[in-house]
Formats: C-alpha cells, structure tokens, sequence
C-alpha cells in the first residue's frame, strides 16, 4: 500500500485535523524518558504520549493509579528535551483532575509550565466534562481517553474489551461526541470492538486514535516498551511486537557477565 504522508517540520494539533482529513493515518508511541524518545522522534513519530503506563513501565506498579503529577512532570521534562518534531502529549495522573475543575485547572497548567509538553490528556466522558471544559478555557489543548481507562481498572474489574454490550457502546459514542463539542484535539479509543471504534472514527470531525480499537480509526497508539518487546508477559491481541528486546538484552547482559568474569573484557585496545 502507498504511503500518504505529508512532511511536517513540527506536528500540532491543527496538523493531525490536517492528517484525518486527507486519511493519513496518525502513529503514536509512548515514551518516557529522553533516549528513547530522542530515538523515536528522529524515526519520525507523530505524537509521543508521556503515559501514565510509566507507573507500570517505569516504576513497576501493577496499576497506573500510584504514579504522582510530580513523576509524571519528571518524566515529561526529558521527553520534551529530546523532541523536535512530535506533538508531546502527558497524560494526567488519577487524583490530578477528577472531581474537581479547579484542582484539574491547577494540575494542566503545572504540567505546561514545568515541563513545556504540547497538551495533555485525561481519561472520562460525561464524568469529568467540567474538568475539560475549564483546562481548554484555559488555552490547553485536551486529548480524550475512552473506552478500557486503565485509572477506572477497580471500577471495571478486569482488563477485558469494553463498550461490548449495548448501554456501554452507547455511552462510549455519546461521550465521544460531547468530547468533540467541549473542544478536544483528539481522542484514544482503547480496548473496544474494532466496529464501534469506526462508527466513532466516522461521526466525529476530531482525530480518534486506537489501541486495541482496530484498523477504522484515524491513527494508532502501542505502548513503545511493549512493542519493542522488553515487557515480555503482556500479551494482548491488539499487541504487535516489532522487536524481542527483552531476550536481546539479556542476551548481551549475559554475555558481559560471562566477558568480565573471564577477564576477556576489558581487552587491552579498551584501556588507557
Ligand atoms: O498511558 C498510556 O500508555 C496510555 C496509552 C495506552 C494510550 O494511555
């Protein structure tokens, strides 16, 4: 298949509008530290997402509500020192913005200031409108998250496919549109039937990004540690894996180990 791309110097969010329109399909990746991201902004990525799966990536929590605003700008700050051309989305920590517009003014623009990303991103429809509503006053650019929002996992009580059953699809396609009207830039649809995800894709005029959401959406998000294989026992349908980092790695580990207790590394060209 023929490749659409258009060059950009620097990705915005008019950029990616500018992508859904001519059907140039969006690539997102996560990344939360400055090397891999210096990596994948050069391959070209158009959107780096500063993910709160860094909870689970980074620090090894099983869930992505510990991870704190404070980490999430810590990691966000390397992101954005390494990019020149993506957009660099954080997303919100859980407690950051829930419940309270203020407190959820208040977090977007410590974000925006202390680490110089792009937009952020919150998880919610109906829920959290106000919150949206006073961030995009504001002047911040907001991204959606619909569908499988891993801050709600106690709620939903499994990781399985969401919006399966009628009332759940419906809600999912009425807060998408009210998303559209509050101003987002964008959306995530994660984990949901590939059908529904394109019926969202179509009726509304914003970018809709999947993971997990099949071939009908305007873009794609993997979580880059997961498709570059170093997180090895998490192994979702929707997962391709492009490298087996994690046996690489080791691999090398190994044979360093085996080089330095058998003396053979360093030899004498790596000394002074
Ligand atoms: O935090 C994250 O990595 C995400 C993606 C799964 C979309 O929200």
């Amino acid at each position: 298949m023929q490749i659409n791309k258009k060059e950009y110097k620097r990705v915005t969010t008019h950029s990616l509008l500018e992508m859904k329109l001519s059907g140039e399909k969006i690539s997102m990746l996560t990344a939360y530290d400055f090397t891999l991201a210096k990596i994948i902004d050069s391959a070209g990525i158009d959107i780096i997402l500063v993910g709160d799966s860094a909870s689970n990536v980074m620090a090894g929590h099983e869930t992505t509500l510990p991870i704190t605003l404070d980490e999430m700008v810590y990691h966000a700050k390397s992101v954005v020192r390494a990019t020149e051309r993506a957009l660099v989305v954080v997303d919100m920590p859980f407690g950051s913005y829930q419940g309270n517009s203020k407190k959820a003014l208040s977090s977007a623009i410590k974000i925006m200031k202390e680490t110089g990303g792009h937009c952020i991103k919150v998880e919610g429809g109906s829920e959290i409108i106000e919150s949206i509503q006073r961030i995009f006053k504001a002047g911040i650019p907001v991204m959606g998250h619909l569908g499988l929002t891993p801050q709600s996992i106690y709620k939903f009580g499994t990781y399985t496919v969401r919006a399966k059953e009628k009332a759940e699809a419906e809600k999912l396609v009425k807060d998408a549109k009210m998303l559209e009207q509050v101003g987002c830039f964008a959306l995530v649809l994660e984990k949901v039937p590939s059908k529904l995800a394109e019926k969202v894709a179509k009726n509304i005029s914003i970018p809709v990004i999947g993971i997990g959401a099949g071939d009908g959406v305007d873009g794609q998000v993997l979580v880059l540690h997961d498709m570059l294989g170093m997180t090895h026992k998490f192994n979702p349908r929707f997962l391709r894996r492009y490298l087996d980092l994690y046996t690489d790695i080791k691999k090398a580990v190994k044979n360093y180990i085996s080089d330095v207790k058998s003396q053979k590394f360093p030899n004498k060209d790596e000394q002074y």
